[in-house]
C-alpha cells in the first residue's frame, strides 16, 4: 500500500507513468467516454480548511471513475471535538477505500496514515501540496512539452507550493528560481530533507524581476496562506513588490506561461493583465487537478493498469 502525502512519495518513473496516465483518462473525458474502473469504491475527504478545486475535483473525478465520496469537515465530525487522529483513521480506513486530507501540520497527515488500513493523500498541508504541483506539471508539459531542463520563476512566499516544487524540481530535473521576501524564504531542508538541494535545482533571488529572468514558467500564490490569517497586514507590507506583473513576465523567456494554484487576489500577488492575459494558463491548470488526480487515485487503488 502507498500514500501520496508529499512529491517525493513517487519516483521520476512513477510520474512518467501517472502523467501519461492523466493524459489518457483526460482524453476518455474529452470525448465523453465512460470509463470506471473505481465502480463501488469509496473515497473519504476530510477538510480541516476550506476549498473550492480540491472538493470539487475529487469529488467529480471520483463519481466519473464510478466510485463515490464522503466529504467531511472539522465542524461537522468529531475531529472537531477531539477525538485522536489515530482513532479517527482507524475508524475512516475500515469504512472506505481512500482517503484525501487537506489539514494543517504535515505531521498529522503522517499519524493519520500511520493508522490508516488504506491509502492516503494530501490534499494540502502547511507544508506541502503535491496534487497542485503534479497538475501544475501536467499542464506545462501539454502545453510546452517535457519540463526537464526547464526554469520556473517563483514569485512570493516559501509556502507549501514553493516547498513542493523544490522537490519536484530535484526529482524530475528542472529548476526552480525563487524569490521571496526576508523572513518568507524558503525552509529548504523541509522542502527536501538533511541532504540539500543542488544547485542545478534551485537558486534564491532576493529580486522578483531577477528571479523571472530566463523562466519557462512563472508562477505565484497568495500572500497568505490558510492557517496564517494572523499575519495578513504585516504581510500585505512586505509581498508588496512580489506582485507578477507585465515587467517580470517580458523578463521571462517570451512564451513562457503563468500559473496560479487558485484562489489569486487581482492586484496583490499577481497583476489583473498577466492572470487575465494571453501568457495565463490558471483554467487549464485548475481543470487538470481533476485529471491528475483521477490517474492517482487508479494508481493508488489498482496499482500500473497500462
Ligand atoms: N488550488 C487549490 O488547492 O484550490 P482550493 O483551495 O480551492 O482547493
Ligand atoms: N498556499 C495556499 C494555497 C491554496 C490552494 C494556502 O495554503 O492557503
Amino acid at each position: 500500500m502507498k500514500h501520496y502525502l508529499q512529491f517525493n512519495d513517487f519516483s521520476a518513473d512513477e510520474y512518467a507513468y501517472l502523467l501519461e496516465r492523466a493524459a489518457f483518462i483526460k482524453k476518455k473525458f474529452k470525448a465523453y467516454e465512460k470509463y470506471q474502473p473505481l465502480a463501488d469504491r469509496t473515497l473519504a475527504m476530510i477538510f480541516e480548511k476550506a476549498s473550492t478545486r480540491t472538493r470539487v475535483s475529487f469529488e467529480a473525478g471520483m463519481y466519473q471513475m464510478g466510485g463515490s465520496v464522503v466529504h467531511l469537515t472539522t465542524g461537522d465530525s468529531q475531529l472537531g471535538r477531539a477525538e485522536p487522529i489515530e482513532d479517527s483513521a482507524r475508524v475512516i480506513s475500515r469504512m472506505t477505500d481512500l482517503v484525501m486530507i487537506r489539514t494543517f501540520e504535515q505531521a498529522k497527515l503522517e499519524r493519520f496514515a500511520q493508522y490508516s488500513r488504506v491509502p492516503v493523500i494530501n490534499g494540502l498541508t502547511n507544508e506541502f501540496h503535491p496534487c497542485q504541483i503534479l497538475a501544475d506539471i501536467f499542464t506545462y508539459i501539454e502545453h510546452r512539452g517535457s519540463i526537464a531542463g526547464k526554469t520556473v520563476a517563483w514569485v512570493g512566499d516559501g509556502n507549501n507550493m514553493a516547498n513542493t516544487w523544490l522537490q519536484a524540481a530535484q526529482l524530475l530535473g528542472f529548476k526552480v528560481h525563487v524569490s521571496t521576501p526576508r523572513g518568507y524564504e524558503v525552509d529548504e531542508k523541509l522542502a527536501v530533507g538533511a541532504g540539500g538541494i543542488s544547485a542545478n535545482s534551485y537558486q534564491f533571488y532576493s529580486d522578483p524581476l531577477e528571479a523571472c529572468q530566463g523562466a519557462d514558467l512563472v508562477t505565484t500564490d497568495v500572500w497568505t496562506s490558510m492557517g496564517y490569517e494572523a499575519e495578513n497586514e504585516a504581510r500585505k507590507k512586505a509581498f508588496a513588490d512580489w506582485c507578477v506583473d507585465a515587467e517580470m513576465m517580458a523578463a521571462a523567456k517570451e512564451g513562457a506561461l503563468f500559473m496560479h494554484c487558485l484562489p489569486a487576489h487581482r492586484g496583490e500577488e499577481v497583476e489583473a493583465d498577466v492572470i487575465d492575459g494571453p501568457q495565463s494558463v490558471v483554467w487549464d491548470e485548475a481543470e487538470n487537478r481533476m485529471h491528475v488526480q483521477k490517474a492517482l487515485m487508479e494508481y493508488l487503488l489498482l496499482g500500473r493498469v497500462a
